[in-house]
This record gives structure tokens, sequence and C-alpha cells, in this order.
């Protein structure tokens, strides 16, 4: 039995008899940047998240570089994260002259820990990067609780929980900006690259909407400096089409994490920890695992998928090594990055080769 990490395919096949034709629509109407099918997703992508604008963009990259432009972060600001993430989250923090501060993360969630934030704030701190890793909202209660008394901007970094909440209220709904990723491997991707920020103030969402399109407004007059940002027409007629299929997709995500769940209970590896009333979308179904690198080689050798996300901490990449950062700095994210390693999860997944999966793992440690 083979079992792919992802299997984009097995998607494709189920919704081709509705993309294709869409996506010659789109062609006739030769409308390929921003556009009706673009407005129509930003209204409907909105109404799923439960906010009241959502701004599409060129990809969840452009997303945080945008918000953080309309939240007017400028070189030497501080924005603090964490270094347990993908490398867009800090970099583009880092491309707008600003300083990322790396908060270490809980044991437990791998989110960003709201008890270590207080201690990195300075008077320049302007805003907080929480990142709702593998689809796991951090703890937004403290988060927010700890920005309102320091009057910082909350940027949520909501690239891999598209459905994902806390507590009733869904992620891209805590801050000021959500920013979302629409890369073709995420729970909702595109035929290419995509992204959106959501938030519940008007005001900016029109900065927002002049920014992802060079700042101009009207056009051809721009009172500030943005970027081509702009989501394409082909993604957004995709992304409409998958979004009537993302509740469901995520709930087979849900089955699929239980049933690891229980096969990998009395195991030495440790399954992820969903706090209490949160709704996880297992963008990624990460374990912790002794001996991580060789169970990595052995699932490989048995024709299953696995993948390190992420093998190195960001506050220890060269690209960063002016903020001066050493070993040691982070220890529970650097311990982790040497356990994490991330199953199959994708909705189409047989039980089958989900027990496949869970026997491979407990045959590794057993032999
Ligand atoms: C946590 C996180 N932030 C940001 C991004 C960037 O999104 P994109 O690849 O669409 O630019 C990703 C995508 O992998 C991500 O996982």
């Amino acid at each position: 039995m083979q079992v792919p990490l992802l299997d984009l395919k097995a998607q494709y096949a189920t919704i081709k008899e509705e993309i294709l034709p869409e996506i010659s629509n789109v062609c006739d109407s030769q409308y390929f940047a921003l556009g009706p099918w673009v407005t129509e997703f930003e209204e409907k992508i909105a109404k799923y998240v439960g906010c009241k604008y959502a701004v599409g963009v060129s990809s969840g990259s452009d997303a945080l570089l945008v918000a953080l432009m309309a939240a007017d972060i400028k070189p030497d600001d501080e924005i603090i994260t964490t270094a347990f993430t993908f490398f867009a989250t800090a970099g583009s923090i880092y491309r707008l002259g600003a300083k990322p501060v790396f908060v270490d993360i809980d044991p437990d969630t791998y989110n960003i820990d709201p008890s270590l934030i207080e201690e990195k704030i300075t008077e320049k701190t302007r805003a907080i990067i929480p990142v709702h890793l593998y689809g796991q909202a951090a703890n937004m209660k403290e988060i927010g609780e700890i920005a309102a008394r320091y009057k910082l901007v909350i940027i949520e970094d909501a690239a891999q929980a598209i459905g994902a909440s806390a507590n009733g209220v869904n992620c891209g709904n805590f801050g000021s900006y959500g920013c979302f990723s629409f890369y073709p491997t995420k729970n909702l991707g595109a035929f290419g690259d995509g992204g959106l920020v959501t938030t519940n103030d008007d005001a900016i969402a029109e900065k927002l909407k002049s920014l992802r399109d060079h700042g101009q407004k009207p056009r051809y007059y721009y009172n500030m400096i943005g970027g081509n940002f702009r989501l394409d027409s082909i993604q957004a007629a995709v992304l409409l089409i998958k979004l009537k299929y993302l509740d469901q997709w995520n709930e087979k995500r849900r089955k699929n994490a239980a049933i690891y769940d229980n096969l990998l209970a009395e195991s030495v590896v440790k399954t992820p920890k969903i706090d209490e009333g949160n709704v996880c979308i297992y963008h990624q179904y990460t374990i912790a695992a002794p001996k991580r690198d060789d169970l990595n080689k052995f699932l490989s050798d048995n024709k299953i998928g696995s993948a390190i996300f992420y093998p190195q901490p960001l506050h220890l990449q060269k690209c960063f090594s002016e903020l001066g950062y050493k070993q040691g700095d982070l220890p529970v994210t650097e311990k982790i990055c040497d356990q994490v390693l991330s199953l199959p999860i994708y909705s189409e997944l047989s039980n089958e080769q989900i027990e496949f999966v869970a026997q491979t793992i407990l045959k590794f440690y057993n032999s």
C-alpha cells in the first residue's frame, strides 16, 4: 500500500466536473485580475469566517505583508511572534525593516506561549502575530488581553487555519487583521497562489483594498505606497467552488485524526493536543516522535509520505543572524523542531491507509 503525504489529484477528481466549466467561464469573460469572481469570493468567505470584510490578495505571504503595511509598521518597530512557523511569518516583518521578536512556544500545542510574551514587550513593540499552527487556534484569550493592555495590534497568521475556531469564534476574527493562504496544499487550496486578509474595521478594509493595488484610490491617484497584491479571477473561481466543500473536508480530517489518536494512544509518540474549546482543522496531523529522523526514513521505505514542519526554527536561520539569537534562546521550540513529524491527514484517505500508517509506526518502535 502507498500513502502519500497529500493527494491533491484525489480531491480534484471529486470536483473536476464543476471546476473546468467555471474556469472556462472566466476565460470567456477575459476578466483575470480582481473582478466579479473575486468580489463574490470575498463576500462568501467573509460570511464563512464571520467577519465584516475579506480582501483577496496574491498569497498568504502578501496577506501578512499588506496587513503590516496597513498597520503602518515602520523600520525598527518590534513585532512579537513565534519562531516555530513557516518563514513568511517573520519574513514579512523583516521585509519592512521591522524586527521580529521571537517568543517560545507551548510544549503541547506548539503555538506561541502567552505567558512569555509580556517580558518581550518594549516601547518599540507595535504588534503581535500569533500563528494558528497546524490548524489549531493560538491562545487568543490571553493574547487578546495582553494586546489590549499594551495597545498592540493583533495580526493573526491564520494561513493554516481556515475554518478553525476557539470557543465559537473563527480564526481570522480575533485580531484587527486575519491573514490566510490558499496555497494549493492548504485545506482550502487554489490552483496557484492566493491569499486573504479579513477585518471587521471599515477603514482598514478600505486601506487594504487600496494597498493591494499599489495604494491607488481613485485609479491612478496614489496617497500611499502599496504593491501588486491582487488576487486572480481564476483562483477566486476555483476557491468559490472548493469553499462549498470545505466544512465536510475539514470534518473528515478530524475523523481521520481521531483514528490516529486512538491507534497511537498507547505508543511512545505524542499525538496532537487540542486545547479545550478549540475546533482544529488539522492542516497537519503532527506527532512528536522519539528517533524522529529514523521514523521518517522507515515510513518512506514503507511508501508512506511524512514531512517535518519545521526542521530549523526561524530564530536560528542564517538570514536573521543579525537579530543576535543563539542556540538555547528558545528551548521548547528547538526541542520540538527535532521531534515533530506530520503524517498524511487529507480528507480522501481511507481508513485502511490510516491504519497502515499507524501500524507501520508501531512496528518501527517494536522492532
Ligand atoms: C503559517 C504560514 N504563514 C504564512 C504562509 C504563507 O502563505 P503563502 O505560501 O500563500 O504565501 C504559510 C504558507 O505555507 C504558512 O503556513
